[in-house]
């Protein structure tokens, strides 16, 4: 990338074309979220390269329950390989956390993911945040639960409420995203990052996920760059 590139310090991505990609070849739609997968590890791993604070990736929504038991299973077997080889070098600097409700979840993936969350992966460059079982409606749901219960408790009065104390309380560690790419064609945000997003530029992308690059990551970067953000001010 040439320089003055304004980064973004948080990104969002909604993974989005694994099935047609896989569909395009003849192959069973896991095969895509497993190609998926792969590139997500790469596009971490670029983001520390170019010193992007946070990336939070659409894994799972609440609504993806729906599909057939063998591809949710096939995403959360994904989930616990991730998991499992995150140990490499190559993953140093980079943190991993889950946002979105994490009950469903088997005993044997939750203890996955407590243990990357916990894992000392040195000095932080990037957080990675993995979207799973997430939706923004939950997410904001989920705030709203906490607020009444700190305010029953006497820790918040209802006065105290604000943008601020919601905020506060989302599972996302990062009240703003900056830039939001959705791959794919697709033109919606689909229930992600709905508070967050109140002000992030949006990228649409043709390409499907499986086929993204570190080059499309950068062209998604530049346009972000190139757009002049007012925050609603002049
Ligand atoms: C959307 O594409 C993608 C998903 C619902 C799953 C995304 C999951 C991964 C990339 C793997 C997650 C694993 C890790 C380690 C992060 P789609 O299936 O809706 O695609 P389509 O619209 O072409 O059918």
């Amino acid at each position: 990338m040439t320089d003055k590139i304004l980064l973004p310090e948080h990104i969002g991505i909604i993974m989005d074309g694994n099935g047609r990609w896989a569909k395009k070849r003849g192959l069973p739609r896991n095969m895509g979220h497993k190609k998926g997968a792969e590139v997500f590890e790469d596009i971490s791993k670029y983001c520390k390269e170019l010193g992007i604070k946070w990336l939070t990736v659409y894994a799972f929504s609440t609504e993806n329950w729906r599909r057939p038991k063998e591809e949710v299973d096939g995403v959360m077997n994904l989930m616990r390989s991730y998991l499992k080889n995150m140990k490499k070098a190559a993953n140093e600097h980079i943190a991993v956390r889950f946002i979105g409700d994490k009950t469903p979840f088997d005993e044997d993936l939750l203890r996955l993911m407590e243990e990357a969350e916990n894992a000392d992966v040195g000095e932080v460059i990037t957080t990675v945040q993995i979207a799973l079982n997430y939706g923004g409606r939950d997410e904001i749901v989920h705030a709203v639960k906490e607020i009444v219960n700190d305010i029953k408790a006497g820790k918040l009065s209802s006065e105290d409420i604000s943008e601020e104390s919601i905020s506060a309380r989302l599972y996302s560690g990062t009240p703003e995203a900056d830039l939001i790419i959705r791959p794919s064609g697709e033109e919606r945000l689909s229930n992600f990052l709905i508070w967050e997003s109140a002000y992030s530029e949006f990228v649409f992308m043709d390409v499907l996920w499986p086929d993204f690059t570190r080059k499309d990551l950068d062209k998604a970067i530049e346009e972000y760059s190139r757009r002049n953000r007012r925050f609603g001010g002049l």
